[in-house]
């Protein structure tokens, strides 16, 4: 299927506070110049807020973590669980269409999307609260037919009840996910055939659908206050540290630079390129699109003004780069800006000359 992003656009995005302190908790997990890897979770979060992923969105999460656009743009179009259109606000309907699913009934329920909801896959239901679309097997087969719906599962659909499951969410109710026809989890339809003891007295829902009902969030968009933010991989003991409010508020503009995040004086900056032509920064390894733009907004602009920091002045800009934090001398930036400004190359530089770095 094509996946491209929607013609329209909003004009720009912005993770809600809690979010950005998820986000920063989770950027956490990796090491210095490994923070890409967070790209799925990351973008998965900006959908659960916003509903889809804009383009501002994709962009805001690769500024977050030091990657060229094309990157984050690559992984939101490859995957089909980020929706790259507007969905419907109450719900947007995954129905599984693959095998096991197709020769229970999952064209009946299809049928009932286009008369409930839309006749074309995502489109908005007339009232704007609904969406829906075709996927292949989400691994649920032993339950099918089924739809997802954000991290959920409504599992053993039949078109009537499937049809009333969607009235109930426009009346603002959500339905306990899981097995739709009285089924425990994916046991034999006819119940049990062994390991039968030791049921009496259990929970009434399954643990998959027990956890949906205690998050509460099958429905609702996630705005980060629904769980502690806790990152225990950091030291073993705190919450994850916030970003500073600086840095979130420069996020909330595009393009907007990152704020440093500590008070003090560093090297000596200008306030633009000399004849109006920076160095291209990007050539020192460790240095991406985002990290150029900042190093630009603290007045650095040129090879040589790198080359001549102090080790007290790479110490304040390395604890100034917040998210970035230790990468001057973690790749020896002095000693790379040192051989360009005297107009040599190294190995990454004539990487980026080559084009085969950056896009
Ligand atoms: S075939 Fe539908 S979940 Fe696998």
């Amino acid at each position: 299927m094509l996946r491209r992003l929607h013609p329209q656009q909003p004009e720009s995005f912005a993770f809600t506070p809690a979010n950005q302190a998820w986000a920063a908790a989770q950027i956490s997990k990796y090491p210095e110049g490994r923070q890409a890897s967070a790209v799925i979770p990351l973008l998965w979060r900006a959908q659960e807020q916003e509903g889809w992923l804009s383009r501002p969105a994709i962009e805001h999460v690769a500024d977050l973590l030091d990657m060229a656009y094309i990157r984050a743009l690559e992984v939101a179009t490859f995957y089909f669980m980020f929706q790259l259109q507007p969905v419907g606000a109450v719900a947007h309907f995954q129905i599984c269409g693959t095998t096991t699913c197709m020769i229970s009934g999952a064209e009946d329920l299809m049928r009932v999307c286009r008369e409930k909801i839309a006749a074309n896959q995502h489109d908005l239901s007339a009232d704007g609260k609904f969406s829906w679309e075709e996927v292949e097997c989400l691994g649920a087969c032993t339950n099918a037919p089924m739809t997802q719906i954000g991290k959920d599962y409504y599992e053993d659909l039949t078109p009537e009840g499937f049809a009333a499951l969607i009235d109930e969410m426009a009346a603002g109710e959500v339905p306990v996910p899981g097995p739709q026809n009285g089924r425990y989890a994916a046991e034999a339809k006819g119940g049990p055939a062994c390991l039968t003891e030791g049921n009496e007295g259990r929970a009434p829902h399954n643990a998959s659908a027990a956890r949906a009902v205690a998050l509460g969030d099958t429905l609702k968009r996630i705005d980060g206050t629904e769980e502690p933010l806790r990152a225990p991989w950091r030291d073993g003991k705190g919450d994850a540290k916030p970003v500073p409010k600086a840095k979130a508020e420069a996020k909330d503009k595009p393009n907007a630079p990152a704020a440093p995040a500590v008070e003090g004086s560093g090297p000596a900056g200008i306030s633009t390129a000399r004849d109006g032509r920076a160095d291209d920064l990007k050539k020192i390894k460790g240095v991406g699109p985002k990290l150029e733009k900042v190093l630009n907004s603290m007045g650095y602009y040129h090879f040589d003004q790198i080359a001549g920091w102090t080790a007290a002045e790479v110490a304040w800009v390395d604890e100034n780069l917040e998210g970035f934090k230790g990468r001057v001398s973690r790749d020896d930036w002095v000693a790379q800006a040192k051989l360009l400004a005297s107009g040599g190359e190294t190995e990454f530089s004539k990487r980026v000359d080559k084009g085969d770095v950056y896009d």
